[in-house]
């Protein structure tokens, strides 16, 4: 792909890169965990998000969502249209898209906000069945061994001075070296499937939004990420920590269920191979997010959280 010039879309005028920023133009920064940019930028005319890399080692990547995101759109999926990617005159890689007015899942669960559950559900049937009807071979299960061997080894170098924690890490680790990680299919995938990368648009849509490159690309894994929400609660973290967990905590975890219900019924439909593997795939991607967290109390949470999705 090149990554050197603006690639356009034919019907659509938007500032390039190198154009001045109109006066009248107000940008509003939309929340993200990454180091990437997000920001929503409105003029009178038009308005549109930017997405643009943290740094230039990560513009590859932002680029190959971008590529994701488009070829994604192109095949029926429901992502925000792309109208131009390239680099900006600093040199980080950025796409804009169409913008989504509305909220994501995850928001709307945490703060109990009504929702179409069945449209949610079948946009996700309908991604995930494309990638299930050009799944290839098995995945070696030595793939997921070594990983799992290089969180745990990441994890217990940054996981401080409190043994506890580190005695936590090695038991997850070990937990989740022993399981069966045969059959898993290599496929396409969106690649972070989250609740907090699906948008409930205004208009009652669903829309995918921050398709990645993952380590691994199955399916399998996709719904692995759902249940890394739904059975680990990791997008609701900042609500256990929060004070006051009495109302809104319980609150999100009841209306959270009836999505659980709805996805594990979706897996069975599959093969029940796959519904039984949820709380392993789940557990994996909440031990991958070890690594990227600097708060012994998220690692805590994250590891109490393995161990009761294993328990499942
Ligand atoms: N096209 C869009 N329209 C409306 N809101 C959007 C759009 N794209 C992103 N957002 C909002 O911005 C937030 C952050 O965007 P995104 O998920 O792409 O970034 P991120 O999670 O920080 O990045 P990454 O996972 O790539 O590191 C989303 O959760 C959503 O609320
Ligand atoms: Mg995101």
């Amino acid at each position: 792909m090149k990554t050197g010039a603006l690639r356009r879309a034919d019907a659509y005028a938007v500032p390039s890169a190198a154009a001045a920023t109109p006066p009248e133009e107000i940008r509003h920064t939309l929340k993200g965990h990454s180091g990437a940019s997000v920001v929503l930028h409105t003029t009178a005319s038009h308005s549109y998000v930017r997405k643009t890399a943290g740094d230039m080692a990560s513009n590859d990547r932002l680029l190959a969502q971008a590529a994701k995101q488009r070829d994604l759109g192109r095949n029926g999926i429901p992502f925000p249209r792309i109208f131009v990617s390239g680099l900006s005159e600093t040199g980080h890689a950025f796409f804009d898209m169409a913008y989504i007015p509305g909220r994501t899942v995850a928001d709307a669960v945490a703060n109990a906000a009504s929702f179409d559950v069945h449209a949610i559900l079948s946009s996700v049937e309908k991604m995930l069945w494309l990638f299930r009807s050009c799944r290839g071979e098995a995945i070696p299960c030595e793939q997921f061994r070594l990983k799992i061997e290089a969180i745990e080894r990441a994890a217990y170098e940054s996981s401080g001075p409190d043994p506890a924690l580190s005695d936590a890490i090695l038991e997850c680790s070990a937990r989740l070296y022993g399981l069966e990680w045969d059959g898993i299919p290599e496929s396409p995938a969106h690649g972070d499937l989250t609740l907090e990368n699906i948008m409930v648009a205004a208009d009652r849509r669903t829309v995918f939004i921050d398709c990645d490159q993952p380590w691994i690309s199955s399916y399998w894994l996709d719904l692995g990420k759902l249940f890394q929400d739904c059975y680990g609660h990791w997008f609701l973290r900042s609500l256990y920590r929060s004070a006051d967990t009495t109302v809104q905590l319980p609150n999100a975890i009841e209306k959270l269920e009836k999505l659980t219900t709805e996805f594990r019924a979706l897996a069975e439909d599959d093969e029940p191979r796959i519904s039984e593997r949820l709380p392993q795939l789940a557990a994996l991607n909440l031990f991958r997010a070890l690594p990227y967290t600097d708060e012994p109390q998220t690692a805590s949470f994250i590891c109490e959280r393995i161990r009761r999705v294993l328990d499942i």
